[in-house]
C-alpha cells in the first residue's frame, strides 16, 4: 500500500457470533496484543455487543463498528437500527452491503447506497463491501460488476465525504470457504476499484481511500495480501474471532 497517503485498516467482522460475556473476553484478549499497532484496528460486532465493546475498548486504540444500519432516520421498521442510534452510542464505523446481507436479506446496490448516505449523514464511517460471485468471475465480468457495485454504492456521495469511506473488496467465493483470492487477484480488483474511484472523484481521492481485501484472510496469508500495493487492509471474518490470529494480521498490516 501507499503508506504516504493512507493508513492500513484491519477490521474484524464478527458476524452473528459472541454473547456479551464472550465479546468482552475477546476484546480484552485483543487489546494488549494490538496496543502498538501501526494500523487502525476495528472490531465490528453484533448490535447486542456494541455497548460491551465500547466499554471494553475505552482508552484503547481499538475502534468499534456495527455490521449494518438502516437508511431511514426512524419509523416503522421493526427490527432495524438507524445510523443515528449508532452514533449516539459512540459507534464510529459500520459495515454496509456485506455479501451476506445482499444474499440473505435482500440488499441491493440501491439500498446499499441509501445506507451509505444515511450513515455518512449521521457521522458514521461506512465500510462498503463489494465483490463478485464465483459465476461472475467464471463469466469474466468481475471488473464490470465490481465497478458497477462501487459506482452505485457511492452515488451522491461527495469527494469530501469520501474521507470517511472505506471500501472492502470481498469476492463472495472466498468468504468463509478457506479459498483466498491470490495476492495478485486481490490486488487487481482493489486497483480496479481505485481506478473507478479516480473516474468518480479524481486521482487524489482515489489515492487517499483505503481499500481492504476480505475473504478467508488469516494469520498465514495476511502478510502476502497486505504487501500488495493496492490492498490497504483487511476485513476479517473467522480469524477475527481468535485474538492471536487477529493480532497477527494487525502485525502484518503494521509491518507491511
Ligand atoms: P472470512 O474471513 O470468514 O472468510 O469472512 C470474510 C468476511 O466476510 C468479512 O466480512
Amino acid at each position: 500500500m501507499n503508506k504516504a497517503v493512507r493508513k492500513a485498516v484491519i477490521a474484524g467482522n464478527w458476524k452473528m457470533n459472541k454473547t456479551r460475556p464472550e465479546a468482552k473476553e475477546l476484546i480484552e484478549a485483543i487489546k494488549p496484543l494490538v496496543k502498538d499497532a501501526g494500523c487502525e484496528v476495528i472490531c465490528c460486532v453484533p448490535f447486542t455487543n456494541l455497548e460491551t465493546a465500547l466499554e471494553a475498548t475505552k482508552g484503547s486504540n481499538v475502534k468499534v463498528g456495527a455490521e449494518n444500519c438502516h437508511f431511514e432516520k426512524s419509523g416503522a421498521f421493526t427490527g432495524e437500527i438507524s445510523a443515528e442510534m449508532l452514533t449516539e452510542m459512540g459507534v464510529e464505523y459500520v459495515v454496509l452491503g456485506h455479501s451476506e446481507r445482499r444474499q440473505y436479506f435482500g440488499e441491493t446496490d440501491e439500498t446499499v447506497n441509501k445506507r451509505v448516505r444515511a450513515a455518512l449523514a449521521a457521522g458514521l464511517k461506512p465500510i462498503v463491501c463489494v465483490g463478485e460471485m464465483l459465476k461472475d468471475r467464471e463469466n469474466g465480468i468481475t471488473a464490470e460488476l465490481v465497478a458497477m457495485q462501487t459506482k452505485i454504492a457511492l452515488k451522491d456521495v461527495t469527494a469530501e465525504e469520501m474521507k470517511n469511506v472505506i471500501i472492502a473488496y470481498e469476492p463472495v467465493w472466498a468468504i468463509g470457504t478457506g479459498k483466498t483470492a491470490t495476492a495478485e487477484q486481490a490486488n487487481e480488483v482493489c486497483a480496479l476499484i481505485r481506478s473507478t474511484l479516480a473516474s468518480l472523484y479524481g486521482a487524489e481521492v482515489a489515492e487517499a481511500t483505503t481499500i481492504q481485501y476480505g475473504g478467508s484472510m488469516n494469520a498465514k496469508n495476511a502478510e502476502e495480501l497486505l504487501a500488495q500495493p493496492d490492498v490497504d487492509g483487511g476485513l476479517i471474518g473467522g480469524a477475527s474471532l481468535k485474538a492471536p490470529d487477529f493480532a497477527t494480521i494487525v502485525a502484518a498490516a503494521t509491518n507491511g
